[in-house]
């Protein structure tokens, strides 16, 4: 999608971080941009400095999590914007640190409710306004590196598994919408300087409520090391909706760790053979 300018964009998780970065690189872009994040103070903040880059900005209080709160706010968006051209499926959190083996359940209900149903109810409820005009548009849908294998020792696997759902999601997603005149984008961001490591702070009351680590949340150097700022991955994400790329990565260091991982399913496909050669198996 080249021809940017007067479209309109939905985007969650746009309060702060790569959401706000996002909707900033759109509307440098004349694009206005509809807001949507569950910490009504930052989302009110960002649509003042959205606007202030001189187009319409919207504020949408929501809980991506609550699929019935998506809908609505569709209808609030299409009655202000009128026609959607581009939808940013951006909200996210980490859970606890945690082994996977000690994740609760309600950590998972967080982790799967925002994270991979924040996604789905994101593309049910947007995606037809913008099918509805006919005149094309884009999703992306926000990922992680950590949707593309597991990093050891960081108590991070429940969040990479709700990140390799929405790999599967926006793959889907692509496959379906080829030659609809509609692009898919998945963004892996490695590290950016934001407060995600915060989030599990703000964690609502229906999903267990704030947690704080013993200690407090360590230092964004600590967690987030060679950090990009979010406007330059908001500045990436805008290239990829023009250019129409669908991997969208930020870093090139991970390059390595999936060779590596790449390295070791291969490795499984060749003890495969060789186990079906030795036992008469033809596949
Ligand atoms: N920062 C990184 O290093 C990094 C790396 C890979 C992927 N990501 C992903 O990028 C996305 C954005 O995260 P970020 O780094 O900007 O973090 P962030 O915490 O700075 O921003 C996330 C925003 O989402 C909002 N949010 C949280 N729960 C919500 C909900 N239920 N409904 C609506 N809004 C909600 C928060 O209020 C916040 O404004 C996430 O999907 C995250 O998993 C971040």
């Amino acid at each position: 999608m080249n021809d940017l300018a007067g479209r309109a964009a939905f985007v969650t998780g746009a309060g702060q971080g790569i959401g706000l970065g996002i909707a900033r690189a759109l509307a440098k872009a004349d694009v206005n941009v509809a807001l949507a994040d569950i910490d009504e103070g930052a989302l009110t903040r960002a649509v003042a400095e959205i606007e202030a880059l001189g187009v319409r900005a919207l504020a949408v209080p929501l809980d991506v999590s609550d699929g019935e709160a998506v809908a609505r706010a569709a209808g609030t968006v299409e009655a202000a914007f009128g026609k959607l051209h581009i939808l940013v499926n951006n909200a996210g959190v980490t859970a606890p640190p945690k082994p996977i083996t000690q994740l609760t359940p309600q950590d998972w209900d967080w982790l799967i409710g925002v994270n991979v149903y924040g996604v789905v109810h994101g593309i049910r409820s947007f995606l037809p306004l913008i099918r509805r005009h006919g005149e094309g548009g884009h999703v992306v849908n926000t990922s992680s590196i950590g949707g593309l294998q597991v990093r050891p020792g960081r108590g991070t696997g429940g969040y990479a598994a709700t990140k390799f759902a929405v790999v599967a999601i926006s793959e889907s997603l692509q496959q379906e919408l080829e030659g609809s005149g509609i692009g898919v984008s998945l963004l892996c961001p490695a590290a950016v300087d934001t407060a995600i490591y915060e989030s599990t702070t703000r964690r609502p009351a229906r999903f267990g409520g704030p947690f704080v680590p013993p200690g407090g949340v360590p230092s964004r150097a600590e967690l987030l090391p060679g950090a990009l700022p979010p406007d330059t991955v908001g500045e990436r994400v805008l290239h990829a909706i023009r250019t129409n790329e669908f991997f969208i990565f930020t870093h090139e260091g991970p390059r390595a760790w999936l060779e590596e991982r790449h390295r070791r399913l291969m490795d499984g496909f060749d003890r495969a053979a060789a186990y079906n050669r030795q036992n008469g198996i033809k596949t």
